[in-house]
């Protein structure tokens, strides 16, 4: 029924100019200011009515019960019986409870020796064959390793332990290229697998072992396993004391702040993975104590909401200013994709409005020379999220940060401010087209303008940030889910592609016949072999 009123609205303000309700007053009136960021979505087409409906839409969803659910440990997973309690993971204290016990003694525990471990490798205390440890290797996929990945990418300026490798892909190719040129005798291999089923992490895990065997006496001490699975890491021959293990409260796209973040705090140390913790315990805080209006992950979630479902924008890109934020929208791809991507409500219904959306993007000023064309002047309309530092982390180079910042805003100015036909007559004209042609050539440089993005300005990339920002968009998701109904912490959607594989790889490997494929299946099953 909301949205139904929430779409009229969309209709009634829908071609109205954005610009033509900018002022002083509705920068003021459209912003958040916490904690060192400021969010700035005053160029969307957002008004007090607007803002208003969808705050109501809030309230009348289990928006505000659930959100107490999930910190009180409450099994909101429900198709997994699950409790959701990632924010644990970054709690500096308890009590936490969950069936009435306290977890908060364990996950300290658990941080306690994940960054002792971590110094230890810092420091040389624990070593390889060849001495202190060089390169450290994370295998692991989706959540067990965009967050790391990602992470040590937009911190690069505070790692300064050993060098960090990402494998990911069942493609060889990925872990060929990481283990050329390093050394297995100064390499530790952490193997990142919540389940430690992940045919993709097994495959390049054993892969590892078996390169590392060839040169290292006991290959296996080299290795260390994040899981919640003791059974399995063991049959995987890696020692008790070498896994740091987490629960299944802990989703896979939600796990960065625990174990699954070991190669992040090697690289990182002790007080800098702690004051990432902090930044989002912070955003933690902010999340559950400020009032709807003022909250800066409740208002991301409600433009996202605005956009999507009401104003029907499939797609929504997201333009870190950041060259080392260019991971980013990837990691979100899997944290907004893998967790609303659903068509079913959490009793089983359909959904009745579209999900999604499509999350993309890379970092400004790169895309401005790929695809900023099609946002400018497509017929799509494509919401779009900026991010932008007051600072860089380059004292030398600080007119290079200006130049980035001044692309920044001149993007969303161009989205939200266009060009008119007449002024596009007039730049026509001063490259001394006439007539027809003028017109003609005009037509081509005229922008539409009135394309909706936000602006999220924070102080430096400094690690507590970074631990805000991600855990912003965590909650997001959070607060979307809880309005769309749908549970955002399972992936069934990911299982049956999981299940075909596993019965497709002895058909390519000539092992089965593959019978009961479809035609096209089976077609392309032998082209594929036919190149043995
Ligand atoms: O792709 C599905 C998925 O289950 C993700 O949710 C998860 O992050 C990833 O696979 C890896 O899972 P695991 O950590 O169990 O190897």
């Amino acid at each position: 029924m909301m949205f139904s009123e929430l779409k009229s609205k969309w209709k009634d303000v829908e071609s109205r100019q954005i610009l033509a309700l900018m002022d002083r007053q509705r920068v003021n009136n459209f912003s958040i200011q916490t904690n060192g960021l400021f969010f700035d979505y005053s160029k969307t087409n957002i008004d007090g009515d607007t803002l208003g409906l969808l705050l109501d839409l809030l309230k009348k969803s289990s928006f505000h019960e659930k959100r107490e659910a999930m910190f009180s440990g409450k099994k909101i997973n429900i198709t997994e019986d699950r409790a959701v309690l990632h924010t644990a993971l970054r709690a500096e204290n308890g009590p936490i409870l969950m069936d009435g016990k306290d977890i908060m003694p364990a996950v300290l525990g658990t941080r306690f020796r994940m960054l002792n471990f971590a110094e230890a490798i810092r420091n040389g205390e624990i070593q390889g064959e060849g001495g202190r440890y060089t390169d450290v290797i994370n295998i692991g996929i989706g959540g067990s390793d965009l967050g790391p990945s990602m992470a040590y990418l937009a911190l690069r300026p505070y790692t300064n332990g050993p060098k960090c490798h990402f494998v990911s892909n069942v493609d060889g190719a990925h872990i060929n290229d990481v283990l050329e040129g390093l050394n297995p005798r100064t390499t530790l291999v952490v193997v990142a697998s919540k389940t430690f089923i992940t045919i993709e992490t097994l495959t390049n895990a054993q892969t590892a072992l078996d390169w590392m065997a060839k040169k290292v006496m006991r290959p296996a001490d080299n290795f260390v396993a994040l899981s919640s699975s003791m059974g399995r890491t063991a049959e995987f021959g890696i020692s008790a004391d070498r896994v740091f293990s987490f629960e299944d409260w802990v989703g896979g796209r939600y796990s960065l702040w625990g174990p699954i973040g070991l190669s992040l705090a090697i690289a990182l140390g002790r007080d800098d993975w702690l004051s990432f913790l902090d930044g989002a315990a912070s955003m933690d805080r902010h999340f559950i104590a400020t009032p709807d209006r003022d909250n800066i992950c409740i208002i991301l979630a409600l433009i996202g909401i605005w956009h999507a479902q009401i104003g029907g924008h499939a797609t929504r890109a997201v333009l870190p200013y950041e060259q080392r934020l260019e991971r980013l929208p990837a990691y979100l791809q899997q944290l907004e994709m893998e967790s609303n991507g659903k068509a079913v409500k959490i009793d089983g219904s359909d959904v009745e409005i579209t999900t999604g959306p499509v999350v993309w993007g890379t970092s400004g000023t790169n895309g401005q020379h790929a695809f900023y064309q099609l946002i400018h002047q497509g017929t799509q309309i494509i919401p779009c999220e900026f991010l932008i530092g007051k600072q860089g982390h380059e004292p030398d180079l600080c007119h290079q940060h200006r130049l980035l910042q001044a692309n920044c805003l001149a993007q969303s100015q161009a989205l939200m401010v266009g060009r008119n036909l007449d002024d596009a007559r007039k730049i026509a004209s001063l490259k001394g087209f006439v007539g027809d042609e003028l017109e003609r050539q005009a037509r081509h440089r005229v922008f539409k303008g009135n394309r909706p993005s936000t602006t999220l300005v924070y102080d430096k990339l400094t690690p507590a940030c970074l631990g805000q920002i991600i855990a912003l968009y965590e909650h997001r998701v959070f607060v979307e889910g809880a309005i769309l109904e749908i549970n955002s912490f399972d992936q069934w959607g990911v299982e049956l592609g999981k299940e075909l594989a596993t019965a497709l790889g002895p058909v390519l490997m000539g092992e089965d016949a593959g019978e009961g494929n479809d035609a096209s299946t089976e077609h392309l099953v032998q082209i594929l072999r036919s190149n043995k």
